[in-house]
């Protein structure tokens, strides 16, 4: 509900009352207040007289709303009164007055506002090319300005692994790095990393401080980091840098994990230890796409383990691994997610499935009982042109403008009960591979 656009003087220095957040909420919501271009002077009690003057009251209290995320924004021309159940909603009221700040036009009235769904997502692939610290708070600042709440930072792949990880160290100081800068020189050259520090070495990774400190400037912004670590397929940058863990050990590449050795989940639990550490995210994406899984048909280990566990088929292989992961990280207190391949050969127990290559996928899980975050390639693939493909920077393909990935619903109406209520959300995905520099990424 609101009322009519009314002249706002947005110049005042505002009186900011915040109640029923502990310090470092307050500290968020008054970063907002600043970020929507309010001068505000913070106050430690509000009198009846003060509604007189500029003001701007939030007021957070548990039972003002059903809606953990939704906020309650009353307008008039002096000032603002925010509720809202948790400080996550009152952050978006305040986004929602920067809009209204920016647009010079203040709605007077009722605003009553609150997400459809609890996981609002994009994924950014740092993997094919590598971005600054920088480059990803000015995105995470783009995100919470729309009151998205989930980052999922895909942080290995082929073309490079990019978050330091100390009982592995080659992985970034070998798989980080490649001389040819951009994705498809490499991909269509010789596909080789080369050592950290050597000249013309293009690449990078995060350390683990710099991570940290992005968790903590997401968490400031109430989103939450999702780190990917992609496991059996897309993992030629970690058999590159430790061979010994190919199937076969032949000295062509590879890109499948070999899960017939022990070593392998020594390594990924390893790994997935220190992310642990640095991601206090309660879901942990462990990929699980497109694996080739013909390796594994030729493996000695792969092919033992089969017998011993009794699989009959390859995709009952890759299942055996998500299955044992998803065991690992759920005894420390995580979920896992992977794309939708993890259902082939059976779904882990408690798996959530982010269903990529269509809908298909997303609707087999949630019928059988699974979360599901739907982000299918027509809708959600936001590395296609957004306008008349020769009018636009070089792309991946396909053709994806802004008014079709806006009316994607992925839970419309048609879809019974049964199956919608799984349905967490939805994902916008990114993938870098002909995206080299900055600007293009943000076009
Ligand atoms: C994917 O696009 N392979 C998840
Ligand atoms: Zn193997």
């Amino acid at each position: 509900q609101c009322g009519v656009p009314e002249p706002f003087d947005a110049t005042r220095t505002f009186k900011l009352y915040i109640k029923g957040a502990d310090a470092a909420d307050a500290t968020r919501l008054e970063a907002a207040v600043s970020a929507a271009g309010l001068e505000y002077e913070r106050v430690n009690r509000i009198a009846k007289r003060d509604f007189k003057g500029a003001f701007i009251f939030i007021n957070i209290f548990p039972e003002s709303m059903e809606y953990d995320e939704g906020y309650a924004i009353w307008t008039d021309p002096n000032g603002v009164s925010i509720t809202a159940k948790t400080p996550a909603g009152a952050y978006y009221a305040l986004q929602s007055i920067r809009q209204m700040v920016e647009a010079g036009e203040w709605q007077t009235g009722l605003i009553v506002d609150y997400p459809r769904f609890e996981y609002r997502g994009a994924l950014i692939d740092i993997s094919r090319h590598f971005r600054t610290v920088d480059f990803l708070k000015r995105q995470i600042d783009m995100m919470a300005r729309v009151k998205m709440n989930r980052l999922h930072l895909h942080l290995t792949d082929a073309a490079g692994w990019r978050l330091e990880i100390e009982s592995y160290p080659r992985l970034t100081s070998y798989a980080a790095w490649r001389t040819p800068h951009d994705w498809k020189g490499w991909w269509y050259g010789d596909r080789q990393f080369v050592e950290e520090g050597t000249e013309g070495a293009s690449g990078g990774y995060l350390t683990k401080a710099e991570a940290r400190e992005l968790v903590a400037y997401a968490a400031d912004r109430y989103i939450t980091i999702i780190p990917e670590i992609e496991m059996p397929g897309h993992s030629d940058e970690v058999l590159a840098a430790y061979p010994e863990l190919r199937c076969t050990h032949a000295p062509e590449r590879q890109g499948d994990l070999c899960i017939g050795k022990e070593a392998t989940f020594e390594m990924m639990q390893a790994i997935l230890d220190e992310v642990i550490e640095i991601f206090p995210s309660e879901y942990i994406h462990i990929g699980g796409d497109e694996a080739g899984k013909g390796d594994w048909k030729e493996c000695e280990d792969c092919q033992r383990r089969m017998r011993e566990e009794g699989l009959e088929s390859v995709d009952e292989l890759q299942s055996y691994m998500i299955h044992r992961i998803e065991e690992y990280l759920n005894a420390r207190g995580r979920q896992i997610i992977g794309w939708d391949e993890i259902l082939e050969g059976g779904l882990a127990p408690n798996a959530t499935v982010m269903s990529w290559r269509g809908e298909e996928g997303g609707l087999m899980a949630a019928e059988a009982g699974h979360k599901v975050v739907m982000s299918p390639h027509g809708y959600c693939y936001i590395d296609a042109p957004q306008d008349a493909p020769y009018s636009q920077p070089e792309s991946i393909g396909g053709y994806l403008p802004l008014e079709k990935v806006y009316s994607y619903d992925p839970a419309p109406a048609t879809m019974s009960e049964d199956v919608s209520k799984y349905i967490l959300g939805v994902q916008a995905n990114l993938w870098a591979e002909f995206i080299v520099e900055d600007w293009h990424y943000e076009h």
